[in-house]
């Protein structure tokens, strides 16, 4: 209890600093409205999203800060602590086209609601936070989510919780081209403290699987690779697994995605299969079974067993998937090697990015001491590793 306020406090402080650098930005006016939009990490269901399986991601107290102030105009100024340039836009323009860079995702969310803001004000917008970009803990979707959820207050536009989560995704697919899957922005914006989301890809049902934060923590080791081409890699990926369910939805008629491929289908069909597809299709057969005995196994108290599917889809996403790294596999077998660890794995799309970690509470600063120690013996510097408390998910921030 205590902790949670002491965690609001310093969230509340961190909000007066960027109040005050609004101002910095805009010039001194009337106070902004703060808001506060998380990041995610996913434990189990790697890259299934896009293949319509199940998926086990929870919010983490780490995210971006929204100041937003109303104008008199219809113009939007928007600028972020994090990049320099102030972007512009006018909303009795025609619709934005994309600029390549981090504006286009909260011009991408003004996109997906146009239709409802021919009566209202421009808005000036700070973006900031403390979220490593870049990390597989979802600053994307944090950002998308928040500005729908910052946008929806400032016009009051009387959006739901799931219409925001899906004007992000589309921000995010039809407006900046990344191909991705439901996850994210579910993850963000319906996320629960003290509670795993299950999220069933492929009809978006959510179920709230409790955990005890008392006992287990969740954080994560930054291998502090970035691969500049990872969106083009993931874009990659999504290609292949497509071409992978093509291959198999031949044999398999009443499949409608490639976790509906039955494993026997999969094994009569890849002697004569492009090797690298048959890859890409075994890690998703394997990995949405392997999420369904990850969520029995957290639901009988059997954290162990959790974690122990979490290296396993390591494992997975190194061989199979290819998606992983020597940095990010260092992470996973330093952790492994660990007392009171119980799972790790990369998480996000790969490529780089971030290892997750479930462990004993207790043992946390030990695990965090022992993976940078030998992390370090290989690489020559320390990573980055940090533990999460969870978080409610978007809101505004009372100063
Ligand atoms: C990225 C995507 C998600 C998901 C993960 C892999 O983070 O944004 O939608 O596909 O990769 O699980």
């Amino acid at each position: 209890m205590a902790q949670r306020a002491a965690q609001k406090e310093s969230l509340r402080r961190r909000f007066v600093e960027h109040a005050r650098a609004f101002d910095a930005a805009f010039g001194a006016g009337p106070a902004p409205r703060c808001f506060f939009s998380p990041g995610r990490v996913n434990l189990m269901g790697a890259h299934l999203d896009y293949n319509g399986g199940p998926v086990m991601p929870t919010a983490i107290d780490r995210g971006t800060f929204l100041a937003v102030r109303p104008r008199t105009d219809r113009r939007l100024r928007l600028a972020s602590c994090l990049e320099a340039g102030t972007f512009e836009l006018d909303l009795d323009a025609a619709a934005a086209t994309r600029r390549g860079a981090w504006v286009d995702y909260p011009i991408g969310v003004v996109e997906q609601l146009r239709d409802s803001l021919a009566d209202v004000r421009g808005v000036d917008v700070l973006f900031g936070g403390n979220l490593p970009v870049g990390a597989g803990l979802s600053s994307s979707a944090s950002i998308c989510v928040g500005s729908a959820f910052a946008f929806d207050a400032a016009w009051g536009l009387g959006l739901s919780s799931l219409e925001r989560v899906h004007a992000a995704l589309r921000a995010e697919r039809e407006f900046v081209g990344v191909h991705c899957g439901i996850m994210d922005p579910y993850a963000v914006g319906l996320a629960e403290p003290n509670h795993l989301l299950w999220l069933d890809c492929k009809d978006s049902t959510i179920r709230q699987i409790p955990v005890d934060t008392q006992r287990v923590a969740i954080g994560v080791a930054d291998s502090g690779v970035r691969r500049e081409l990872a969106q083009g890699a993931f874009n990659e990926r999504v290609d292949q697994a497509t071409a992978a369910f093509a291959v198999l939805r031949e044999h398999s008629p009443r499949a409608g995605c490639l976790r509906d491929v039955p494993r026997s289908v999969l094994e009569a069909r890849r002697a004569s299969m492009d090797p690298l597809l048959a890859r890409r299709a075994q890690h998703v057969i394997d990995e949405v079974e392997r999420t369904f005995a990850a969520r029995a196994a957290l639901e009988s108290g059997d954290l162990a067993g959790f974690g122990a599917r979490m290296f396993e889809a390591h494992r997975s996403l190194r061989e199979l998937y290819e998606v992983s790294c020597p940095e990010l596999d260092e992470l996973v077998d330093a952790a492994a090697r660990c007392d009171g660890i119980l799972g790790a794995r990369l998480t996000g799309a790969g490529f780089g990015g971030c290892v997750v970690l479930l462990a004993e509470s207790r043992a946390r600063d030990a695990i965090a001491a022992q993976i940078g120690e030998q992390f370090e013996a290989r690489f020559g510097r320390r990573p980055p590793i940090e533990w999460f408390g969870g978080d409610p998910g978007p809101r505004e921030i009372d100063l």
